[in-house]
């Protein structure tokens, strides 16, 4: 096994700086570039304090290239937070352009790495990586993943705090994308018939937080940003499972994530022909090569059925505004 490069952009932002200390202390990581607008020299000179072997070198937006070369993974947490009373997909006209500049950038110097994107809305980011990427002939559907792994994060500890009898490390599986009603937890799924317990007000509230739990946190922050530390946690959790899989060679590595269905033809074309969706999120087994298999959507309860029936037509429209971002500009 020998450790890797991995690159953030956007590591002096809110998520990029406690990301970028999560990871400094990998031993799957021999080189942090950590890439931010002007530089972010000064992050870096901070964390390669930290008695670890990896290596951190600092990078502005005019040394992309050098900060991307020779990159197995790249995780992007670049771009505008939201305010209160924005939606993410309000973020799209400012966030849109600088992932397909990372893209470019990434498929121009390091195009067989493993992309992570965060930026929102991730429900059109990762389309917009995806097309970049195709239109230089070296897009790879098992290495774009769009971090959907908070939703996640938020569903265990919600769940745990509803019954402090689960443990808030016990998994929850979320589907869809990762914004509003495109957010579909599985509560069905959890073992002891939890589902069963909840009263139907119980089990719209708890839906509605998980769904929700973004805003709580950006109307907590008034003004100055959304969540930063939850999502560095989840990034961190994302990145190492992905790194355990690629560089250890560890099987049985799953997260969620938002993923072009073409990574798992075989497991997924027959919800993609009732669907019509390119991408959606679902539990993800990493291999070497990135995705190894793409968990199959378990069996719904009514009431999750009808929460996909709201999210299919919304991450529909996503999807297609960010392809179009691209194709349209071609
Ligand atoms: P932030 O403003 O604190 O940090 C973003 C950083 O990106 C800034 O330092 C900025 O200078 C930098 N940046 C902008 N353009 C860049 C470029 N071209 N190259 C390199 N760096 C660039 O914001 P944040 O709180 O860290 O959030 C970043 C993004 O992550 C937002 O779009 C936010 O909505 C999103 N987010 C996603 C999730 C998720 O679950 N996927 C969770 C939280 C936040
Ligand atoms: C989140 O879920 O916390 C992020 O997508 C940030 C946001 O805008 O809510």
């Amino acid at each position: 096994m020998s450790p890797v490069k991995v690159v953030i952009c956007g590591a002096a932002g809110g998520i990029g700086q406690p990301l970028s200390l999560l990871l400094k202390q990998s031993d799957l990581i021999a080189h942090l570039a950590l890439l931010g607008v002007v530089t972010a020299s000064g992050i870096a000179a901070d964390l390669s304090h930290i008695n670890t072997k990896c290596k951190v070198t600092g990078h502005g937006k005019d040394q992309i290239d050098e900060a991307l070369q020779g990159a197995h993974t790249v995780v992007i947490p670049a771009g505008v937070p939201r305010k209160p009373g924005m939606t993410r997909d309000d973020l799209f006209k400012l966030n849109a352009g600088i992932v397909r500049d990372l893209a470019e950038g990434i498929a121009k110097n390091c195009p067989k790495a493993f992309v992570l994107v965060i930026s929102n809305p991730v429900n059109s980011t990762v389309p917009i990586v995806c097309q970049v990427l195709k239109s230089h002939g070296v897009f790879n559907p098992s290495k774009v993943f769009g971090i959907s792994t908070l939703d996640v994060v938020r569903a265990s500890s919600f769940v745990s705090e509803v019954n402090p009898a689960i443990d808030p490390s016990t998994r929850v599986t979320v589907v869809g994308g990762h914004s509003g009603v495109t957010i579909v937890p599985l509560l069905s799924q959890l073992p002891n018939n939890f589902v069963d317990s909840l009263s139907r007000d119980q089990l719209d509230a708890l839906t509605h937080r998980i769904q929700y739990g973004g805003d709580e946190v950006v109307k907590a922050k008034k003004g100055a940003g959304s969540a930063t530390l939850s999502m560095a946690y989840a990034g961190a959790r994302f990145t190492l499972g992905l790194l355990q899989a690629t560089v250890a060679g560890k099987t049985g590595v799953v997260e969620s994530a938002y993923v072009h269905l073409d990574a798992d033809k075989e497991n997924t074309a027959a919800f993609k022909a009732k669907t019509g969706l390119d991408y959606f999120a679902l539990d993800v087994e990493f291999g070497r090569e990135g995705v190894s298999r793409i968990l199959k959507l378990p069996k719904v309860s009514r009431y999750e059925q009808a929460l996909l029936d709201a999210a299919i037509p919304e991450l529909k429209t996503n999807i297609a505004k960010g392809a179009a971002f691209i194709t349209d500009s071609v």
